[in-house]
């Protein structure tokens, strides 16, 4: 599938898409609190993306059971929400959720601390957005998509952290994954040239030790193979001729 360029009322209903997600992400973080499950989180998020009109993209998507994906500590992505697994005080969990609005979709992820969390898992989650931000620096019309993939791996890198290779960011729009993909580490290729009207959902995911994962029996839950903690961090981005347009964020926060 060829990397389609959207037209100005595709881009308007994906704003809309994104600023839905960016409000059932902050509900979301609002709730959070020990002793919660996975599964009430799962509840909560669906309850809030119908509420708003919308679709959750991941329910059913290739057999995922659930509308969000909750990953806890050295879980990366795509842990099953299960009424068992408890947060507690000193978790790092992340929260993955994708909406449709009229047909188009927004995708995005963020790691939350459940009270207080260790240094290392504080600055873990910090430097994983960062990563992000450091990456879109080069999301603008002109650059290649290596150089956002490069700019994400470097950051990491410089704290020791492990970029995950097994999974990557991906164009979206009229489906949750389009081309192009979008890796979080350099590649051999400068990839696709940027150009105004591309939609990508960026998604860093960074391990505090080795880059490895392995895929429990579940089938779904990604987790690093050597069990150290995981953080995750994803917006939609609008490629524009200027500064990329952060589809998936607060006004807030824009
Ligand atoms: N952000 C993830 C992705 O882009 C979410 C997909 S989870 C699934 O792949 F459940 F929908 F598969
Ligand atoms: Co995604």
């Amino acid at each position: 599938m060829a990397v389609t360029i959207k037209s100005p009322r595709e881009i308007e209903l994906m704003r809309k898409a994104g600023e839905i997600l960016a409000a059932t992400h902050e509900e979301l973080r609002k709730a959070l609190r020990p002793g919660m499950s996975t599964l009430d989180i799962d509840r909560l998020g669906e309850k809030i993306i119908r509420s708003y009109g919308c679709i959750p993209s991941f329910k059913n998507y290739n057999g995922y059971p659930a509308s969000i994906c909750v990953s806890v500590n050295d879980e990366v992505v795509h842990g099953i929400p299960n009424r068992h697994r408890i947060l507690k005080e000193g978790d790092i969990v992340s929260l993955d959720a994708g909406v449709i609005y009229q047909g188009y979709h927004s995708d995005a992820a963020r790691t939350w601390a459940i009270g207080e969390v260790s240094p290392e898992a504080k600055q873990l989650m910090e430097v994983t957005k960062q990563s992000f931000f450091e990456g879109i620096k080069f999301a603008k019309a002109g650059y290649h998509l290596n150089d956002i993939s490069t700019a994400i791996q470097s950051y990491a890198e410089s704290f020791g952290y492990g970029v995950v290779r097994d999974l990557v960011g991906h164009g979206i729009g009229t489906h949750l994954h389009e081309d192009p993909e979008v890796p979080n580490f350099a590649m051999k290729r400068k990839g696709i040239l940027l150009r105004p009207g591309m939609t990508l959902a960026i998604e860093p995911m960074i391990n505090m030790g080795r880059p490895e994962v392995v895929w429990m029996d579940d089938d779904w839950t990604v987790v690093t193979e050597d069990g150290s903690l995981s953080a995750h961090y994803e917006n939609t981005v609008l490629i524009t001729e200027g500064e990329p347009e952060i589809l998936s964020l607060l006004k807030e926060d824009k």
